[in-house]
């Protein structure tokens, strides 16, 4: 008989997402006449943009002539659409990149997930807590970690709580670590890091030669002025980090699929012999030889987010679903529960009623207002006592779903 991976045998339950469709299908098939909101996975429901629909069907159209169709293009991307990141994802924020530190790809919870390929096994993992659970999951899949405890913490990772008393910020490790998973603006807890916060990361990592890891899916979502959108906005960033981005929750992407990963020339790790070798370097070999590239008409999509249309366009979704995360915030605190998020991003982070416990709080929202969230322990230990919704359902829904919370539940 073929031996299985066994460290997929220490991963708890099923994938959180999918636990919630499995415990929604069980609740509607007894309660057919239930009208469910969902505000659980954080999944777009508005159209793509006008701008990027013209461009798709164009591309589409080329590649239905001789002329124009195209086969496999460049693993990494076209250069017209990592032209065009560079230019209005960076370069207006005073970071300059080279088109080759950039690598386009089908998303960044792939990317996320598969980074840690590229990385030794025994190298010791922090990561915060609560955290978007695919940092962990795909480095116990890798065998970084031993089997978790009753609290849910795998025995090896290194856990950064993010808890009230810190403003749910991370704190720097008091000893070395080799891979920090950082997100800013924050799934699930929608906080966002100052500068002086991502200045002490990258100098941590400076001093540690420790990689960050920096899930910037949510960028977009910031609202304050002075908060730095890339972790190549610090001073040092690149000699340390490499950037997660998407097109999902920017401009509509999640059934589309299209992100970008940056991996900097001058981020350097070395062998267990004391030799450096280029990350960069790496991560290309690992991308060409197991992806073959993101199709043509969906990199000419995403390309089109960068036209003046569609930069309007997008911004005028994002301030869609942010009036969401308006309402959501405003209408449950008036009510008195006490909520976090929802001002530089598109995550609200609710405190359960009565300190009950987030699958219970789950069950109770589902049954009593037919409303759908993301219990707080699914990412992680001390998410335990919260609870996440999402800002990206319809106005109409979103308005409804506080609605019956407020009627229904009490803080
Ligand atoms: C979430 O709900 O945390 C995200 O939508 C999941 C994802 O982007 O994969």
């Amino acid at each position: 008989m073929a031996l299985v991976n066994e460290h997929y045998l220490k991963l708890r339950a099923g994938y959180l997402f999918p636990e919630i469709a499995r415990r929604v299908q069980a609740f509607t098939k007894t309660n057919p006449e239930a009208q469910i909101i969902r505000l659980g996975i954080g999944d777009v429901t508005q159209p793509l943009p006008p701008a990027v629909i013209k461009s798709f069907h164009q591309a589409v159209d080329e590649m239905g002539q001789a002329e124009s169709f195209k086969g496999y293009g460049p693993e990494q991307g076209y250069e017209f659409l990592l032209d065009r990141i560079i230019a209005n994802d960076f370069e207006v924020r005073g970071v300059t990149l080279e088109s080759d530190e950039v690598f386009v790809s089908d998303g960044s919870k792939c990317d996320s997930g598969n980074i840690q390929e590229i990385f030794a096994v025994d190298n010791v993992v922090a990561v915060a807590d609560p955290a978007y659970p695919v940092y962990v999951d795909t480095n116990v899949m890798a065998g970084r970690t031993g089997k978790a405890d009753e609290k849910g913490r795998y025995h090896g990772l290194y856990y950064m709580p993010c808890t009230e008393a810190n403003d749910f910020l991370p704190e720097v490790p008091s000893h070395k670590v080799d891979i920090i998973y950082l997100c800013f603006p924050n799934n699930p807890t929608g906080v966002v890091a100052h500068r002086h916060v991502l200045q002490t990361w990258v100098d941590y990592a400076r001093q540690n030669q420790a990689v960050i890891l920096f899930d910037a899916a949510y960028e977009a979502y910031i609202t304050e002025e002075e908060i730095p959108h890339s972790i190549y906005e610090i001073q040092g960033a690149k000699e340390c980090a490499i950037e997660f981005r998407s097109f999902s929750k920017t401009a509509g992407f999640t059934g589309t699929r299209c992100a970008y990963t940056v991996v900097p020339k001058a981020l350097l790790a070395s062998t267990k012999s004391g030799e450096t070798a280029s990350l960069n370097k790496l991560w290309n070999r690992r991308h060409t030889t197991k992806f073959n590239g993101v199709s043509y008409p969906v990199q000419v999509a995403a390309a089109a987010v960068y036209s003046d249309e569609g930069k309007t366009q997008v911004r005028a979704l994002i301030d869609y679903y942010m009036q969401n995360a308006r309402i959501i915030r405003q209408t449950l605190s008036a009510a008195g529960f006490t909520v976090f998020g929802g001002k530089n991003a598109p995550y609200i982070w609710m405190k359960t009623s009565g300190g009950m416990s987030s699958w219970d709080f789950f069950d109770l929202l589902l049954a009593e207002a037919h409303v759908v969230g993301t219990p707080g322990s699914g990412f992680g230990p001390s998410g335990e006592g919260y609870f996440r919704l999402s800002a990206f359902g319809s106005r109409e829904k979103t308005e409804e779903a506080v609605e019956r919370i407020r009627n229904k539940i009490s803080p």
